[in-house]
């Protein structure tokens, strides 16, 4: 595939050394990279790790073009959601540590054609994954009106969440909805000047992470995860956004989806996890100005309970 003109480098991997860390490398051990893309925080992996085994994952096909050549990685080209089946298949059934970088690359929204950006006009795409049918247009044409006010209410916190919905709804009754500035266009029409940039950026994550499914496959990546981690094995897990953040500290605190507080005879907690960071870990300062998409990075550790 072309390389965007615009591209400076694939991604530049965030909280590198946090993230080594607190995975906690034990010689010979076997750890999953759930989110390859460019590889950062698998090549740090591998120079670290003495004869142990290193899975990664990534269902975007671009990602797979900065595969390290290196005989103890397979990189698998899969949703990570399926991370028990995908390791299954290769008879593994325990793991020393799982390490998730939620979310998009830099590349996502720097190539233009892949439309994730409000900055480019470029078809209605946003798929991390170019095989999966269902793409930013497909949805937008098709959804009830109520619908899409929920996925910007829900996943993108939109405060016109209603007022875009009926607007998208009203344009693509006259011509369907193909391109990322037809979304732009429809977006400024419901928002203040000052405001437009907060909220396409809101716009564009909310339909992305629908797309992409992204709070389904955190849920499952989670509890798919916690069956394969090995006493003593880690969880160490990077989002982006508020809604991923809580799920992942409800999920760490509680050992549960249902953050359900369950509790022995004498009032212990009975968790298969325990938490290593009681507080998100954040960039500093010198690393967000490095780099600023580092920003809104929060880093949870869990362990599995021996
Ligand atoms: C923030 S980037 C990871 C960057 C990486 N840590 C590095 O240092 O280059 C997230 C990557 O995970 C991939 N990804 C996101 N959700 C995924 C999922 N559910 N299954 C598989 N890959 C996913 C994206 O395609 C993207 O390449």
């Amino acid at each position: 595939m072309k390389i965007s003109a615009v591209e400076k480098e694939y991604h530049n991997p965030v909280l590198l050394e946090e993230c080594l860390e607190h995975l906690n490398l034990k010689a010979g051990g076997t750890y999953v990279d759930v989110t390859f893309g460019g590889g950062g925080h698998s090549g740090k992996i591998l120079e670290k790790l003495h004869e142990g085994r290193l899975l990664a994952f990534d269902k975007d096909a671009d990602a797979h073009r900065n595969l390290i050549k290196d005989p103890r990685l397979e990189l698998i080209r899969s949703d990570f959601r399926f991370i028990e089946a995908e390791l299954g298949k290769r008879e593994i059934k325990a793991v020393d540590g799982i390490l998730a970088d939620l979310g998009i690359s830099s590349h996502h929204v720097d190539a233009p054609e892949r439309g994730f950006s409000f900055r480019f006009d470029a078809p209605l795409d946003m798929r991390m994954d170019q095989s999966q049918e269902v793409s930013a247009a497909t949805l937008l044409n098709q959804a009830e009106e109520a619908d899409i006010a929920k996925w910007l209410w829900q996943w993108g916190e939109v405060k016109a969440s209603r007022r875009i919905a009926r607007e998208l709804v009203r344009r693509r009754a006259l011509k369907p909805l193909e391109t990322t500035f037809e979304l732009v266009e429809a977006t400024e029409a419901c928002t203040p000047q000052k405001l437009r940039k907060k909220v396409l950026a809101q716009v564009f994550q909310a339909i992305r992470i629908e797309v992409n499914s992204e709070m389904d496959g955190l849920r499952e990546l989670l509890t798919g995860g916690l069956k394969l981690l090995a006493p003593g094995g880690r969880f160490v897990i990077m989002s982006y956004h508020s809604l991923e953040d809580r799920m992942v500290k409800n999920f760490f605190r509680f050992g549960n989806l249902n953050y359900e507080d369950r509790r022995d005879f004498y009032g212990n907690q009975i968790s298969p996890l325990k938490l290593i960071t009681r507080k998100a870990i954040v960039p500093s300062e010198q690393e967000i100005l490095a780099n600023p998409r580092a920003r809104s990075a929060r880093l949870r550790v869990a362990e599995r309970h021996t």
